[in-house]
């Protein structure tokens, strides 16, 4: 459930309409739904309101300073993987006991800064980052909080460049190893266990992955105990799908059920890394159409915004529903909708079937909300489009657009030249 419904033959975000938002701030343009984001917070957050838990909302998915200020508000911590989006999560006030850091390389600078600012854990990766971590809180007179990232080999049946959980991934460490791991670790002189984690990929339709990997990693945890050590936490990382076109993921309440089910003996304090659940379905991508053009029985759309503003279709060749922003065109056309970039991947749909747009039409890319502006880039020197969140009859640019100055900002021509 969303808060992008019509209003008539206008597209509103809750009580906006669309078109006021592009008449003021211009097209492209993200809008977000700060009672969607709510919502779907809540969602989460009730289906394991029975147990200690936290959600730590995952940054990469929608970084925009408010909106990760949002989930902070409603008692949400932060899953980060880059220093960028500690200095994000600090700035929108997270409290750093609800920090958890994942990714597969994490440099010195980073680490240092991690425990400087006191986060919950590391959720380590590798054998050498284990080490790492170790030496530079020894150095710091510190001892980092850590779980150690098990990659279960389970199949997630999710889209190969985000599955994460299986045997050849670059994430994580197996099982086998992981025992050795958390062996080593009891004696590293910088390190304290407190948790487990996985995380074994994005966009899940199904419960029965994450059951999975669940049932593997209580083996585990069972083994550690014979061994004394005993855990705090337990990160299920985050993963669970939302509907972009048919799919029909399980609600969060589902979710939460067979989880609970199977994680209620242990008494451990779960973690969870959500990231396009909260996120996905609260945001759209605007654009205008530019102009259109018949050729060969293929019609194209050619609209403002292009795969540097939405990589996914481009990347994952990944579905976005697409709206009128005001439904009164004539009829359908069979069309490609294509950005401005200079290649032939830059779509945003593909031989679909949508109203026929005309020059100066308005549509709405639908779930455009993770990893959406986000993995946006200005590649053709185009500045990143603006952001805006709406909350009831109010909205506010919450990133501005970037102008022509911005895309030169740091560049410099050489003394030499
Ligand atoms: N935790 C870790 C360690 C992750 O790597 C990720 C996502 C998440 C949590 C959040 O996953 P989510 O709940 O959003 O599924 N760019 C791709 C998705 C990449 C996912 C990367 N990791 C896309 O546009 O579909």
């Amino acid at each position: 459930m969303h808060h992008f419904q019509y209003k008539g033959k206008e597209l509103y975000a809750e009580d906006v309409a669309i078109k006021d938002i592009v008449a003021k701030v211009g097209s492209p343009v993200y809008i977000y739904s700060q009672a969607t984001l709510e919502r779907h917070f809540k969602a989460m957050d009730e289906a394991f309101a029975a147990v200690p838990h936290t959600i730590c909302y995952s940054v990469k998915a929608n970084s925009n300073l408010a909106v990760v200020k949002n989930f902070i508000n409603l008692g949400g911590g932060v899953d980060i993987v880059s220093g960028g989006e500690l200095y994000r999560a600090l700035k929108a006030g997270v409290d750093p006991q609800k920090v958890v850091y994942s990714g597969v390389g994490k440099k010195d600078d980073e680490i240092e800064y991690a425990l400087n600012t006191g986060i919950l854990m590391f959720n380590v990766e590798s054998e050498q980052e284990l080490t790492r971590i170790s030496e530079i809180a020894s150095r710091m007179g510190k001892k980092a909080g850590i779980a150690i990232r098990v990659n279960p080999d389970v199949d997630p049946q999710t889209h190969p460049y985000i599955t994460t959980g299986l045997k050849n991934a670059k994430f994580g460490i197996t099982i086998e190893r992981a025992i050795e791991e958390y062996r080593r670790a009891k004696d590293l002189p910088g390190i304290e266990i407190l948790g487990i984690d996985c995380h074994i990929g994005s966009q899940l339709t199904k419960v029965t992955p994450f059951v999975d990997a669940i049932k593997k990693l209580k083996n585990v945890i069972n083994t550690l105990k014979g061994m004394g050590i005993s855990l705090k936490y337990f990160d299920l990382g985050g993963g669970l799908g939302i509907q972009y076109n048919d799919e029909a993921p399980p609600l969060p309440a589902d979710y939460g059920t067979e989880i609970l089910a199977e994680t209620k003996d242990l008494g451990l304090h779960l973690l969870f890394e959500p990231g396009r659940n909260l996120v996905g379905n609260a945001g759209i991508l605007v654009a205008t159409c530019l102009y259109t053009k018949q050729r060969d029985e293929k019609n194209f759309i050619m609209i403002d915004a292009g795969m540097n503003d939405l990589a996914r279709p481009a990347l994952y060749g990944s579905y976005h529903g697409v709206k009128p922003v005001v439904n009164d065109q004539d009829g359908v056309i069979v069309a490609d909708i294509v950005g401005p970039i200079c290649e032939s991947g830059d779509f945003l749909a593909k031989d679909r079937e949508v109203p026929m747009f005309k020059q100066g039409d308005m549509m709405a890319f639908m779930s455009a909300g993770a990893y959406g502006f986000a993995m946006s880039s200005s590649y053709n020197s185009r500045p990143r489009v603006a952001e805006v969140m709406v909350k009831g009859d109010r909205f506010e640019v919450v990133r501005e657009r970037e102008t022509v100055e911005d895309l030169i900002k740091g560049e410099k021509v050489p003394a030499f030249l």
